[in-house]
């Protein structure tokens, strides 16, 4: 039997989290068992902040860098670079005129931009409408995103329907979105575990990057929330001990150990030892994630192999379906 489509897609902008690495990339390689995937390093989402051309340049290979040490494997997977199919944005247009103003106005995180005063472009506000031309282009049946993304995967979900019932053919596949079992999509802010780990955050303590090295890894962990109520016991309770329990998922997630284990493991321990044993466990985990890194990000021959190849494959599979839709459509 043909294996069922994965699509996700990430945006090459910054310095990624720990974060980032426990909720998408570690969850994108374990997927590719079972499923056919093909993720997307979303270039022209980033457009929507403005970029200088080296920089973005630089963020793409080591976006894709990172992708390979963390086990995505392109010869089984397809890796591509979104602007190098021209696909994405043809579709864009066409589903923006399948999509309703009124309901793009109900955007939170459109919203959220907006709020925060900084340059609201058109970009942004049509960002969720390149999002359903990339999932669609490719059939998908599935797509991991974290919680902020679900509304726009509905948003995907009902544009696809329209445009299929409009035409009376089944042109899209309806895709769902597929959410992450273990936590690992609420990686926590380190000062603040009720807000989201995010890579933007301005206060660099409330989150571990990739790049960390052991002697920041080790301030930041010490300085880490531990939620004041007695008795300081390392119990995983998302209500009463955030700071704890996000520790505890970190903790968990590279280690391999499952919570309840690690929670009997540390039952007559102290906050210092936990959080000494957390430190030791992100300094060897990410020292190694670093080396392979540092390998693929090197061999720029390589990843440029990687990206030609990636597009022609994404590529054949957009057409089809891009060719589908003119066809219904009547641009021939
Ligand atoms: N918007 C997503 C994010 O910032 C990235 C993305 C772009 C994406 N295209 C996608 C995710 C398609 C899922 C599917 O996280």
């Amino acid at each position: 039997m043909k294996k069922k489509i994965i699509f996700s897609g990430i945006q090459p902008t910054g310095i990624l989290t720990i974060g980032n690495y426990i909720g998408a990339l570690s969850q994108w390689k374990k997927l590719q068992k079972k499923y056919f995937c093909i993720y997307c390093i979303a270039d022209l989402h980033a457009l929507t902040n403005y970029h200088k051309k080296s920089i973005l340049n630089n963020n793409i290979l080591n976006t894709l860098s990172l992708f390979l040490a963390s086990g995505i494997n392109p010869e089984k997977s397809i890796i591509f670079i979104q602007s190098h199919v021209p696909q994405h944005t043809q579709l864009c247009w066409i589903l923006n005129c399948f999509t309703n103003f009124s309901i793009m106005k109900r955007m939170i995180q459109f919203k959220e931009k907006i709020n925060s005063n900084k340059n609201v472009n058109m970009g942004l506000f049509n960002y969720p409408i390149l999002m359903a031309a990339d999932i669609l282009l490719y059939q998908t049946y599935k797509v991991p995103v974290g919680k902020d993304q679900i509304q726009h995967i509905e948003l995907v979900r009902d544009i696809a329907c329209k445009f299929n019932n409009f035409y009376g053919e089944k042109i899209f596949k309806i895709p769902e979105k597929k959410m992450n079992k273990n936590f690992g999509s609420c990686i926590m802010s380190l000062l603040n575990p009720m807000k989201k780990m995010s890579k933007s955050d301005k206060n660099k303590n409330n989150i571990i990057t990739l790049f960390d090295d052991d002697i920041i890894i080790r301030k930041k962990i010490k300085s880490a929330v531990t939620d004041s109520n007695n008795p300081p016991k390392i119990v995983f309770d998302l209500k009463n001990k955030p700071g704890i329990s996000n520790l505890l998922i970190i903790l968990s997630n590279i280690t391999k150990i499952p919570i309840e284990k690690l929670e009997f493991r540390f039952k007559n321990k102290n906050y210092n030892d936990f959080k000494e044993s957390v430190v030791y466990n992100l300094c060897l985990f990410l020292n190694k994630l670093r080396k392979k890194y540092y390998f693929y990000r090197k061999n720029e021959e390589l990843l440029k192999n990687i990206i030609n190849n990636g597009s022609k494959k994404a590529k054949k599979y957009a057409k089809i379906t891009l060719k589908k839709v003119h066809n219904v459509i009547g641009l021939k």
